[in-house]
């Protein structure tokens, strides 16, 4: 946020920011319509939900999934889509008890439905537990087990899809990266939306044409709580934070360069959907949960952990919260 004698470009309040791609300066109500518009356009844009869908929005309790959620839910009754959301607790100390609380408290004060999986209840190990005895990296452990979380949850619930908190700062460097690899395939995954497919269910990114300063000053301005510490595991990699600065560096040179890049990528979303095409998912066996190979990861994993694949006991324990809570409220 900038302290500066400018006024807005739409009233005589002062400007708290300078849009340079919109060649705006905005104060802060204009900047939260500006932003709350932005993402209503974005659904419109990609076509992200419509009217009676039922959106599962996936909220880890860091400012980019409580924007969203909140974003998500005043867009709910413009559109008109059912908004539940979906929080894992994934039991890293002090950081997960105050992001679960974070979330909880925001969502009884908003009124929106929220379901709480909790991974030790559910497998008798938390994230911790699981690292030391697979000695997997935690944040692709922690990644994995997320994914296949959200999507027993999205699929017990018939969501149509899951809103996930990524922005055009997450994005990017993901996509860039996996061109300079030549993973092609990888980047049609990382678009505005994903559609349903052999089970597992689409993902939709409401924050797609917003940047990470955005989404701060968005959190910040609407008086939104959030996690500030990162989690005790995050550690960026050197690739991508030359990227980074790579993409920083031609927004300030270029104005609107993230937003136009980003555009394109959804464009050409089909193509790189084509090329290089992976096999098409299969079932788990043990599970039935859609997976790359006979068996599902999540199923490998916990077969290390706990002595047995407990995929199919994990989807009954959700499958049973889900009837047992026809609120959806939270599980514990
Ligand atoms: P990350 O995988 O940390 O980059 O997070 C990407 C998105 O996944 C977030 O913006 C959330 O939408 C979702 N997410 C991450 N962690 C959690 C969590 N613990 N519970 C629910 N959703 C999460
Ligand atoms: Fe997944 Fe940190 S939240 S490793
Ligand atoms: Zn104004
Ligand atoms: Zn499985």
């Amino acid at each position: 946020m900038v302290e500066t004698k400018i006024k807005c470009s739409f009233c005589n309040e002062n400007a708290v920011t300078r849009i340079g791609y919109a060649k705006l300066w905005l104060c802060k109500e204009h900047f939260i319509q500006f932003i709350e518009k932005k993402v209503f356009n974005t659904f419109k844009r990609y076509g992200l939900g419509g009217k009676n869908w039922r959106i599962l929005a996936a909220v880890s309790g860091g400012k980019d999934s409580v924007s969203m959620l909140y974003i998500l839910h005043k867009l709910s009754k413009d559109i008109g889509f059912e908004l539940i959301a979906l929080h894992i607790d994934l039991g890293i100390g002090e950081y997960s008890k105050i992001s679960r609380e974070v979330v909880e408290n925001l969502c009884k004060s908003l009124g929106i439905p929220l379901i709480v999986l909790d991974l030790k209840e559910l497998t008798g190990f938390n994230l911790p537990e699981m690292v030391s005895k697979t000695k997997r990296p935690p944040c692709s452990l922690c990644g994995l087990i997320k994914r296949y979380l959200i999507n027993v949850a999205a699929q017990e619930l018939k969501a149509n899809a899951v809103a996930l908190g990524h922005h055009l700062d997450d994005l990017i460097p993901y996509i860039i990266k996996n061109f300079v690899l030549q993973n092609l395939f990888e980047i049609s995954k990382l678009g505005p939306k994903t559609d349903t497919l052999n089970g597992l269910v689409g993902r939709i990114r409401p924050l797609y044409e917003v940047s990470e300063d955005e989404i701060m000053l968005y959190a910040y301005l609407a008086k939104l709580p959030f996690v500030q510490n990162e989690c005790p595991y995050s550690a960026r990699k050197g690739l991508e934070k030359t990227i980074r600065e790579f993409i920083n560096n031609a927004e300030k040179r270029h104005p609107g360069f993230k937003i136009a890049f980003a555009r394109s990528i959804a464009k050409n979303i089909e193509i790189y959907k084509n090329i290089g095409k992976e096999e098409p998912l299969k079932q788990c066996k043990i599970c039935q949960s859609p997976s790359n190979s006979e068996i599902c990861s999540f199923c490998k994993i916990t077969a290390k952990v706990a002595g047995k694949p407990l995929g199919s006991e994990v989807k009954t324990k959700i499958a049973q919260l889900h009837l047992l809570n026809l609120n959806h409220t939270s599980t514990t």
